[in-house]
């Protein structure tokens, strides 16, 4: 991986304009023809995406994830900002940044259903200038390593919804593009084609140095296959990090203690450090949940807290264990209305 970016995203905003058309008020007589609607979906998002790297993006349903790819491959004119692509201007230099980037939206209704993947390839490879052996070979190439070869020539109707998912990305690499930008790539796809999905996404950037831009909302296809994620939430990015300082970020820590019993009502209540504490009864032996502060002075002495408490009440104390911080809860933390 380089350190250049290849994605540039400077301050981007979107603001859509809907018009709601309405009818004749029935009591005031009023004509009243539309209501304009303003929606701001994407506000001053600014970030890179360096060569090579897989970038992810996460946000809740309505966040703006779409709209950004949309900006960065053309299709939705930012209202202000800029966004490069190799160096090149998205909107002045239009053209020459479509050949760098292939883009597979949301939805599966890229491809013309009348016809064969095959065709398929063939008419949108042509509409990229690959024709000829190359465009032949590389068809053939790519419905192999994502598994979709015995449907070559099945019209593309007659596929399945994770079929027609997979062609989809197909032809969106057509003309092998340097950055792949996938919007919700693996939504409603079996485990299988998942994986093969996250396969390729894996292979072009680790062995091809291509980039890939994914939005998604599972969590473990993110912790998985992002080097970077960027979390954005109501037009906003909230957090754009490292995957592993994402994970880090919230970094109270959550320990597990294993017990014979469940120690009496209120042990380790009042001990410095101690954030939260949550008892367990199970069938054979008790849990102890206990959150503690991150700074290493106070964790030292609220853990030595719980150990001595627990130790005096003759609980028997049959393991310890840190609880791993998941993608999931920092994007829980980071979206999470209540604490804005
Ligand atoms: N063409 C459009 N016209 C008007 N409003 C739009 C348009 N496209 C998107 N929006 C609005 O912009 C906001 C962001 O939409 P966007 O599709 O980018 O969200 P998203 O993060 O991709 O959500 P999801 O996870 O549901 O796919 C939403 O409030 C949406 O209603
Ligand atoms: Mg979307």
């Amino acid at each position: 991986m380089t350190m250049d970016p290849i994605i540039h995203a400077d301050n981007v905003d979107k603001v859509f304009y809907t018009r709601h058309f309405f009818s004749k008020n029935e009591t005031t007589e009023k004509r009243r023809l539309y209501e304009k609607r303003r929606v701001h979906a994407v506000k001053q998002v600014a970030f890179e995406i360096r060569r090579g790297e897989i970038f992810g993006l996460l946000g809740p349903n309505g966040a703006g994830k779409t709209t950004v790819v949309k900006m960065i491959s053309g299709l939705v004119r930012p209202s202000s900002g800029d966004v490069y692509v190799a160096g090149m201007h998205v909107e002045r230099q239009r053209l020459k940044v479509l050949r760098k980037i292939g883009v597979v939206l949301e939805g599966t209704r890229t491809s013309i259903w009348p016809l064969t993947p095959l065709e398929n390839l063939a008419y949108f490879g042509n509409l990229k200038n690959v024709s000829g052996k190359v465009l032949r070979k590389r068809s053939h190439e790519l419905l192999e390593f994502i598994g979709l070869s015995d449907k070559k020539d099945v019209q593309v109707r007659r596929l399945s919804r994770g079929q027609k998912q997979k062609l989809a990305i197909c032809i969106a690499l057509i003309a092998d593009p340097d950055v792949i930008l996938l919007d919700e790539p693996t939504t409603g796809l079996d485990v299988q084609s998942a994986r093969s999905i996250k396969d390729r996404v894996i292979e072009m950037t680790r062995e091809h140095n291509k980039t890939a831009l994914v939005t998604t909302h599972d969590m473990g296809v993110a912790q998985e296959l992002c080097d970077r994620i960027g979390i954005i939430k109501n037009g906003e990015l909230a957090a754009c990090k490292p995957t592993g300082e994402l994970l880090d970020l919230f970094s109270e820590q959550v320990y597990e203690l294993r017990l014979d019993r469940v120690p009496p009502n209120g042990v380790l209540s009042g001990i410095e450090g101690v954030l939260e504490v949550s008892m367990h009864e199970q069938e054979f032996d008790a849990l102890c949940v206990v959150t503690i502060e991150h700074d290493p002075v106070l964790r030292s002495q609220a853990l030595y807290g719980v150990i001595d408490r627990l130790r005096e009440s003759g609980a028997q104390l049959r393991s310890v264990n840190l609880r791993q911080q998941s993608l999931e809860n920092v994007f829980l933390r980071i979206t999470d209305d209540s604490t804005e």
